[in-house]
């Protein structure tokens, strides 16, 4: 699993932000500045959609004025269908997405996990970094939103530890 001090990787994605989609290399949309990324087990499902995604949501103002240049959902669905989640979350234009369909970032990163029948996803996580290095990674290793969640990154940010 991708740790603190490592290069975040580079592999192709596609990118579903406010400007539509397009063909993206992981490094180049992670890879400027400081970036939050959070990833999420699937576009829709319960927790991700009334939980870990709205709360980066409505966290995103402060986050940013935190420093943060790019906040950064990773999921691994379609662009169809991470489009489609994206605007029924009015997330477009706080939150960038990585339509992650083949895994490939998930696997690179360390951080696929088995979900049974919804089969190889993200392990729910957050990670800050720093121009494409990983300054702090946070995985949800119980159920719900804690570690991986808006507030603990926020807390984290501003240099707190967070258990
Ligand atoms: C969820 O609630 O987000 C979820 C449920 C089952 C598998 C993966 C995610």
């Amino acid at each position: 699993m991708i740790q603190a001090g490592d290069k975040l990787p580079s592999v192709p994605v596609k990118l579903v932000d406010a400007n539509g989609v397009s063909d993206a290399d992981s490094a180049g949309i992670l890879g400027q500045g400081r970036v939050v990324l959070f990833g999420v087990p699937g576009a829709f499902t319960p927790t991700c959609d009334t939980s870990h995604l709205p709360g980066f949501i409505g966290a995103a103002d402060r986050i940013k004025a935190g420093g943060v240049n790019r906040i950064v959902c990773a999921t691994v669905n379609d662009h169809h269908v991470v489009k489609a989640w994206a605007e029924r979350s009015d997330a477009l234009g706080k939150i960038d997405f990585i339509a992650d369909a083949h895994g490939r970032l998930a696997e690179a990163l360390g951080l696929a996990k088995n979900f049974g029948d919804l089969g190889r996803r993200y392990a729910r996580f957050a990670m800050i970094a720093r121009d494409g290095v990983v300054q702090q990674v946070f995985v949800q290793d119980v159920a719900g939103v804690t570690v991986s969640g808006a507030p603990a990154i926020l807390l984290a940010l501003q240099g707190e530890v967070v258990a």
